[in-house]
């Protein structure tokens, strides 16, 4: 008989990063650089596949950015990665970047990204993960993403 593969519950890879923008984060025009949205993003989708396969992982690619609004100096920045899809060792992280207003908790989505981490074992080889399942309407929304995503490639 096949063992089956174990999954685990998008909660468990959830992370929030949060980030208070200042001037050296921003460029001529106040608002904050694009390469520095890609590191808070690859941060947090490694910080999510670590927590989703208990392993040390590398980012295979950045599959999609979508910049869809600025942020500016001063602002508050949260960044949420869940693993969204998995491969034999593969993991599809959903990266959620939003701008947050502290005063009224108002928050605007800002960018919004894919992300492909890879596991890695102690000799630097890919290694098998877990599979993921949705608990909740949102989470089942995210892995639909991540898949529609993939099927279209
Ligand atoms: C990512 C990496 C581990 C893949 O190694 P590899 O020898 O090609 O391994 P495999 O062909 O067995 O692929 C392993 C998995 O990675 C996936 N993968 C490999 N290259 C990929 C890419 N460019 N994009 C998305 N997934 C990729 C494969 O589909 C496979 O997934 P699966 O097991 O879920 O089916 C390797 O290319 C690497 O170490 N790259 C550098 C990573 C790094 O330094 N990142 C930091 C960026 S500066």
């Amino acid at each position: 008989m096949s063992k089956q593969k174990e999954k685990r519950p998008m909660t468990r890879s959830h992370t929030l990063q949060s980030h208070l923008i200042s001037p050296s984060d921003t460029n001529h025009l106040q608002t904050i650089f694009g390469g520095t949205v890609l590191a808070y993003i690859d941060e947090a989708a490694a910080i999510a596949a670590m927590r989703h396969s208990g392993k040390i992982v590398v980012t295979a690619s950045v599959d999609s950015v979508d910049f869809h609004s600025s942020v500016k100096s001063g602002d508050l920045v949260n960044v949420e990665a869940w693993v969204a899809a998995t491969g034999r060792t593969s993991m599809v992280v959903y990266v959620h970047v939003s701008v947050e207003n502290p005063a009224t908790e108002d928050t605007k989505t800002t960018t919004t990204s894919f992300v492909t981490m890879v596991a890695i074992d102690s000799s630097g080889n890919p290694t098998e993960v877990p599979g993921v399942f949705a608990e909740t309407d949102a989470e089942r929304e995210i892995i639909d993403m991540a898949l529609s995503r993939k099927s279209g490639e």
